[in-house]
């Protein structure tokens, strides 16, 4: 139970307990969904603990300039130093980003250095293929940019999920080898909460546990698309019914070979509407994904962004498309107080900017659904399917891993967090304010006269094992199960 219960916040939860008794039967109705894509990027993620006396070790041993890791500058790395300013930037302040690597000298430079701890289904692509597998989700289609035997086996060895081979036959994912291709790997750099490192000095406390990713994977750096993968879609055994995409957030304006990176936004759209025209699909979701490149990032948005049914984010990924909108104001204030309420604003000028039927938000303690009055999933569906998320992305959070469906609902007993429960009372007195009378509280529903918002205080996790791929499970169990 994270953060403090008053009286009255005992009700509330157990309010929220008893709306999340659907759970069970949720995670059930999965397996009637539909054949789903989830596309584009799947890698393997090393998984590094890193302390913060390493840290410091680091910066001895190779003789960086303290004063310049602590600057703030762009995200992205062209040098060592660059990557050890984005780790100290994150741990600083507890947050996540991701951050590419330029050169292949720091990917070389990094493997010498760390050693990993684990290795782990990385990407969008692949942590959702694999959720959506142990979910029951049949059958589901992943797209890898490359599969040799290592990415492979991080597939869930399931008859359920399946790609191509490398003759663009459909196959187990899991058993698949596609000798030819390389290992893509990302470097996930974890600190603990209360873990100090002392430079240029200060001392810098980490108020939050939470990671740095690290990222050379010049395949998906420019979002290559297997043929294969888009044959096999295209051909006449394959009907799918949902589209969850992602992976456009390595992009850049100008790739490494000088080609235009909005150029393979555009490719992609081409061939997801290929997709689109040969199979039954109903809904295409867009994970946003933290993406560093600002170019890239409006054309996303106004691109592909605009024609999907609904787009998925975390706080700080709304925050970033504010700033891309010309919002700095509002990008500002989100970031000095990143709450639910100010976040919710964000989501509405998002929404009418986009024109998207639906908006989703998962942040720590609350998700947030805004969708158009009237889209054809209604708000108790949402409600239902974001609880299940809840359920899930805590088994993940507490296990480490959701393997085996035997897991999946292994918080369903536990209570919402009193964190949730402090944002979803915030977010009500707003709209009460603002809009009209409402029992958000309780009921997690508003329905005005031309959006409705689905809002759910979420299971949170003392000591969390892990927290990567969080928000892919949360966007992806959140719309399939409300499905
Ligand atoms: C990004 C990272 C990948 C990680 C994923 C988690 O795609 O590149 O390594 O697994 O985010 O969401």
């Amino acid at each position: 139970m994270k953060g403090q219960w008053n009286d009255h916040d005992h009700e509330i939860a157990e309010a929220w307990k008893r709306n999340y008794r659907t759970a069970p039967a949720q995670l059930e109705k999965m397996k009637r969904a539909g054949s789903l894509i989830s596309a584009f990027n799947a890698n393997i993620d090393a998984v590094v603990k890193i302390s913060g006396k390493k840290i410091g070790d680091l910066i001895k041993k190779n003789r960086f300039d303290e004063s310049r890791l602590v600057m703030a500058g762009e995200r992205n790395i062209r040098n060592n130093e660059d990557l050890i300013r984005g780790l100290i930037n994150c741990f600083r302040s507890g947050i996540a980003e991701e951050w590419l690597i330029g050169e292949e000298d720091v990917f070389h430079w990094l493997k010498k250095e760390l050693v990993y701890d684990k290795l782990q289904m990385g990407g969008q692509g692949g942590i959702v293929a694999n959720v959506m597998a142990v979910c029951g989700v049949n059958p589901v289609y992943v797209h890898c940019a490359s599969l040799p035997a290592e990415q492979a086996g991080l597939f869930l060895n399931r008859s359920n999920l399946l790609t191509v081979d490398d003759k663009g036959e459909l196959k187990k994912a899991a058993l698949v080898d596609r000798k030819e291709d390389i290992p893509l790997v990302h470097w996930i750099i974890e600190f603990d909460k209360g873990d100090v490192v002392n430079i240029a000095g200060q001392t810098i406390t980490c108020p939050k546990s939470n990671r740095f990713i690290a990222t050379y994977d010049p395949l998906n750096f420019r979002l290559h698309i297997d043929k294969g993968f888009d044959k096999a879609i295209l051909s006449e055994k394959v009907k799918v019914e949902q589209i969850i995409l992602s992976g456009y957030q390595m992009l850049q304006e100008t790739l490494a070979d000088g080609s235009s990176g909005k150029g393979r936004i555009d490719e992609s759209i081409r061939i997801i509407n290929r997709w689109l025209s040969t199979n039954p699909v109903r809904i295409v979701h867009l994970e946003m994904a933290s993406t560093q490149d600002r170019q890239i990032r409006r054309h996303l948005l106004d691109t592909l962004g605009k024609s999907v049914d609904s787009l998925g984010f975390n706080e700080r990924e709304l925050i970033d498309l504010m700033e891309v909108l010309g919002e700095q104001e509002l990008a500002g204030k989100c970031s000095k107080e990143t709450n639910g309420v100010n976040l919710f604003e964000a989501m509405l000028k998002l929404l009418s900017y986009t024109g998207v039927s639906r908006l989703q938000l998962h942040m720590y303690g609350l998700y947030l659904t805004i969708q158009k009055r009237g889209f054809r999933i209604s708000p108790e569906k949402n409600r239902d399917g974001m609880q299940l998320a809840s359920v899930i992305a805590a088994a993940k959070a507490g296990t480490g891993a959701i393997d085996n469906e035997d897991v999946l609902l292994w918080a369903k007993n536990d209570y919402v967090s009193g964190t949730g429960i402090t944002e979803l009372r915030n977010l009500s007195g707003y709209i009460k304010t603002n809009y009209s009378e409402n029992d958000l509280l309780v009921s997690g529903i508003w329905s005005g006269p031309e959006f409705e918002v689905i809002a759910v205080p979420t299971i949170l996790i003392d000591k969390p094992v892990t927290l990567v791929g969080m928000g892919d499970t949360i966007s992806s169990v959140s719309l399939v199960a409300a499905l």
